[in-house]
């Protein structure tokens, strides 16, 4: 199952997934970009594809996951819908606030007590919960997407430690930039080291099994280590602020 399916990094998962051999249940809002995606990956691979019509900042979402998975084994579950208000914070609206909170915060955690008991009972299974280098320190101007994707980093950490016991692998990924339609609408800029959703995907699945956070790509890795480990929180703060410290 992947949350968020219709384009960038979630189609680029269903795709890994399918052609791993994997049927599919795929979320997003957008019901004719999800046919397309359906429609290519079960001529391409062979494989079932079942599609969800919901919008995750709306807690019914699980109702309809649950109606559309009735019947499955579901064995990974892939949260990657986002949404991120930018700009200074004093300046991001309420609904704004409100939809990255009910889609980044609150529908991860619905998602995975929808799915995962299931997973439990059968003794095996994945979640990969999408995280980001900006939540490794403050970003400002992306304040509040930065601050969800902590969250999801560490709700990945515990569930991992958690669920390991039953089975479940679970794993925050912590992307850097990729060139998918959300990111080139709000940044348009190509940065160093980036990789494409596809590879960033399939290193992604290729992790679990492999620890509680994972980094794609080298020159992030040696991004994270920076930020996270070798600079203070002050300087990574700053650093950060420097490069998005103008994003409107
Ligand atoms: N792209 C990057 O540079 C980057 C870097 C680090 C981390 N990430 C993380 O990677 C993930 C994917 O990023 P992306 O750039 O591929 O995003 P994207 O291009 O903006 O695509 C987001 C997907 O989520 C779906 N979605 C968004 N809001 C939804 C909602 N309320 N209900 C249902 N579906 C919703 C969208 O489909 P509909 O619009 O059809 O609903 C779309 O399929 C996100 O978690 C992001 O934080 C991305």
């Amino acid at each position: 199952m992947v949350a968020g399916a219709s384009e960038g990094l979630g189609a680029a998962f269903a795709a890994e997934l399918a052609a791993r051999g994997m049927n599919l249940v795929l979320l997003a809002r957008r019901g004719h970009l999800l046919a397309e995606v359906a429609e290519e990956l079960t001529g391409r691979h062979g494989i079932e594809v079942r599609c969800v019509v919901a919008d995750l900042a709306d807690p019914a979402f699980v109702e309809q996951l649950a109606s559309a998975a009735s019947g499955l084994d579901v064995g990974v579950v892939i949260y990657n819908a986002a949404f991120a208000p930018l700009g200074p914070f004093l300046d991001n609206s309420e609904p704004g606030i409100t939809e990255a909170v009910d889609v980044n915060v609150r529908g991860p955690m619905l998602a995975v007590q929808a799915l995962v008991p299931a997973m439990c009972d059968r003794g095996r299974g994945a979640v990969v919960l999408m995280s980001s280098l900006s939540g490794l320190q403050g970003t400002p101007h992306i304040a509040v997407y930065a601050a969800s994707k902590a969250f999801n980093t560490h709700l990945a950490e515990s569930l991992w430690y958690e669920l390991r016991s039953h089975g479940i692998d679970v794993v925050a990924c912590c992307a850097g930039a990729m060139p998918t339609p959300g990111y080139l609408k709000n940044f348009g800029k190509k940065v160093p080291g980036m990789l494409s959703p596809q590879e960033a995907a399939r290193r992604t699945l290729d992790a679990l099994g492999r620890g509680p956070r994972f980094v794609p790509g080298t020159v992030n890795r040696m991004t994270a280590v920076l930020m996270g480990r070798l600079l203070s929180r002050r300087s990574a703060v700053r650093v950060i602020g420097r490069s998005t410290g103008d994003v409107t």
